[in-house]
């Protein structure tokens, strides 16, 4: 009842009356009160003004499921959510749920982890309430190989996300790297339980600095938080819910050809490395070259003194040439 009426008054630009939310959804009106005290409580700011109704003035960064469902517009992600105070990691329970036959388009969320992945096998700083930690569980019928693609999917997702929500103009480092000011404020992590031509399920996993005001040493000089470069802070729950917007339409665009013909313009658009020197940490042989953007399989063209080289997302990393863009 709370996260309706929550929606119901986030739905509402004016008042909202005692009478029509208790119509709306068969309640008494006590039973409204008693909701509205709730919502209080949890650090609404919530008016009432007699002959008008209730009118909710701000709302507290809070992540739960009621928060997450007041605030939904998607047509089909997150019609599951899975919220946790805490969990090891949110791309391990998102496994767990899909091996147990979660659906696709389930949504995991977390206020902490205690053992988040970064790619590479590193970790992922995961404070509490500080960050955006979700994952969405996939099962497209697509071939495994084109799969990886869906980073790219998703890092577009976050840039548009993140820009509707604040000022900010974030990029991508290629491939899955979204940076604000040339720091890293968000990173995605895909992982694939899949046989040789069939994919049984993909989780995409995004973890994005929201409220962090500072990080540790190790990682101070290329991390940053929106927080940190707007200078104020921004409601996780709605950064949720337009990332999810914005992957639920990229998402359906990849899916039309299986590839990011469709997306790749703009994926370039918002591309830092374009026209840049980067630094190609390739094990075999690192080397140097002048990024020229992203092809239709999100391979990044690597131009070597006229020679073109294609660079896959799995087998290297790639730097600026004097540090992390
Ligand atoms: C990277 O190394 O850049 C990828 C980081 C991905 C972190 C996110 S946080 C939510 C999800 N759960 C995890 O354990 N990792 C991803």
């Amino acid at each position: 009842m709370r996260a309706e009426i929550l929606a119901a008054l986030r739905e509402e630009s004016g008042y909202i009356s005692g009478q029509e939310l208790c119509e709306r959804f068969g309640v008494s009106r006590t039973a409204v009160w008693k909701s509205i005290n709730q919502l209080k409580k949890q650090g609404y700011e919530i008016e009432a003004v007699t002959n008008k109704g209730y009118r909710i003035v701000s709302a507290p960064d809070l992540l739960n499921e009621n928060e997450l469902m007041s605030v939904q517009k998607t047509e089909w992600i997150g019609k599951k959510i899975y919220y946790y105070d805490v969990l090891d990691s949110t791309n391990i329970q998102a496994g767990r749920l899909a091996q147990e036959g979660a659906d696709h388009g389930t949504l995991v969320v977390a206020g902490r982890q205690e053992a988040g992945k970064g790619r590479r096998g590193r970790g992922w700083e995961s404070p509490a309430d500080t960050g955006v930690f979700m994952t969405l569980i996939l099962r497209p019928e697509i071939e495994p190989g084109n799969a990886s693609m869906l980073t790219l999917v998703a890092a577009l997702a976050v840039v548009k996300g993140i820009a509707a929500l604040t000022q900010l103009k974030p990029l991508i480092k290629w491939p899955n790297d979204i940076v604000v000011n040339k720091k890293k404020v968000c990173g995605i992590l895909t992982e694939m339980d899949a046989q040789i031509d069939y994919v049984n399920h993909i989780v995409v996993g995004i973890g994005i600095n929201v409220q962090n005001r500072e990080f540790p040493d190790e990682i101070d000089k290329i991390a940053t938080s929106l927080y940190l470069e707007c200078g104020r802070k921004t409601n996780r729950a709605a950064l949720i819910e337009a990332v999810c917007e914005e992957f639920e339409r990229y998402y359906e665009k990849y899916m039309e050809t299986q590839d990011l013909s469709r997306i790749v313009e703009e994926y370039n658009h918002f591309l830092i490395n374009f026209n840049q020197k980067v630094r190609i940490l390739d094990p075999r042989e690192p080397y140097e070259g002048i990024a020229l953007g992203v092809t239709n399989r999100g391979e990044l063209i690597v131009d070597t003194d006229g020679k073109r080289r294609l660079v896959s997302s799995g087998e290297v990393s790639v730097r600026g040439v004097y540090g992390y863009v």
